[in-house]
């Protein structure tokens, strides 16, 4: 078990794409301790997903857990946790939502982000096994977010309006979710 420090936004390895991992090597001792490094320390910050580059490891690890049921999000589909490696993302349609994004490496910033809610994914799972799944609504968007890390891009990197970015605290002090309706739903459009 080991908690490890998350790198924050400045630091070079999050602006560095990740290498590929070597798929022979999942599995290792290396790898196993990589995902219980992640996992301990995705459950210590309380967030919903974490990327490898994120510990300071530049590799195309990332995991994902979700927890179901009603949140600030809406009525959300539980994804257990889960292992992805090497994943290669594939908008299926042109559908596009926003959700106010967080980031364990930009601590305390809260920003609306558009993107495509229609995916599919390949990638090798925990197991070494070649996977496709698909993904939509806000899961699409957890998905994005995360492999995001992977390609050394960052959510603040998709804000189409810098008002739509916000400290989290103001966020719930001023209610910005309902007081930012209609400029959100001026970018959800692509009119800003
Ligand atoms: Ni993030």
């Amino acid at each position: 078990m080991a908690i490890r420090d998350i790198i924050r936004m400045g630091h070079p390895t999050l602006r560095t794409p990740a290498k590929p991992y070597p798929i022979e090597d999942i599995g290792s001792p290396q790898f196993n301790q990589l995902v219980e490094d992640l996992t301990d320390t995705l459950a210590d910050s309380g967030g919903i997903g974490l990327a490898a580059p994120q510990i300071n490891e530049p590799v195309q690890v990332v995991i994902v857990n979700i927890p179901g049921g009603e949140n600030r999000y809406g009525e959300l589909e539980a994804v257990p946790w889960s292992v992805y490696v090497n994943p290669v993302l594939t908008v299926l349609d042109d559908s596009r939502a926003g959700y106010w994004e967080g980031c364990l490496s930009v601590p305390g910033l809260r920003g609306f982000v558009v993107r495509p809610q229609k995916i599919a994914i390949d990638f090798y799972d925990g197991d070494g096994e070649a996977r496709s799944i698909t993904a939509e609504g806000f899961t699409a968007t957890v998905y994005q977010h995360e492999f995001d890390h992977l390609s050394a891009r960052l959510y603040v990197d998709h804000i189409q309006d810098p008002r739509l970015l916000v400290f989290e605290d103001q966020m719930i002090a001023h209610d910005l979710g309902a007081l930012t309706k209609d400029l959100q739903e001026e970018v959800t459009r692509g009119i800003r």
